[in-house]
């Protein structure tokens, strides 16, 4: 869907998610080879990590969200992941950048940490 807006023109759908994720793909290094999306969800973000990087992995621990990420970007190269970020086995340190659009909030900090 393509509209015309303050904003100017816009591709696709939009939520504020999604208005997020541009900022979010912005931070992550030129050079990233491999790049981490905690909480997917319906996989806007890793589907344009995926464009510049080339390891995307996204996680989700909600099956049925995480198949309609699949559906929605099946030519996107990346691997999708159902689990919990918190449990499941990830290789320590194997992703240049770990990124997460409004997942933080349901995952339990165990302490401060510098930069959110
Ligand atoms: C508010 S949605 C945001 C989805 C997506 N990042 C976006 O920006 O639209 C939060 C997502 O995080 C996932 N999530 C929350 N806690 C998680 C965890 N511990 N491990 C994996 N996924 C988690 C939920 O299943 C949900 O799909």
């Amino acid at each position: 869907m393509r509209r015309t807006g303050r904003l100017g023109r816009m591709d696709g759908p939009w939520n504020a998610n999604i208005h997020y994720d541009t900022r979010l793909a912005a931070c992550v290094p030129a050079a990233a080879k491999a790049v981490l999306d905690v909480g997917c969800g319906d996989g806007f973000l890793a589907a344009r990590l995926a464009r510049h990087v080339p390891f995307v992995v996204a996680i989700d621990r909600d099956a049925p969200v995480l198949g309609r990420a699949r559906a929605r970007f099946p030519e996107a190269a990346v691997t999708w992941r159902h689990g919990d970020i918190l449990t499941h086995p990830l290789e320590a340190e194997s992703f240049d950048a770990v990124l997460s659009n409004a997942a933080s909030i349901t995952c339990p900090m165990r302490g401060p940490r510098c930069g959110g």
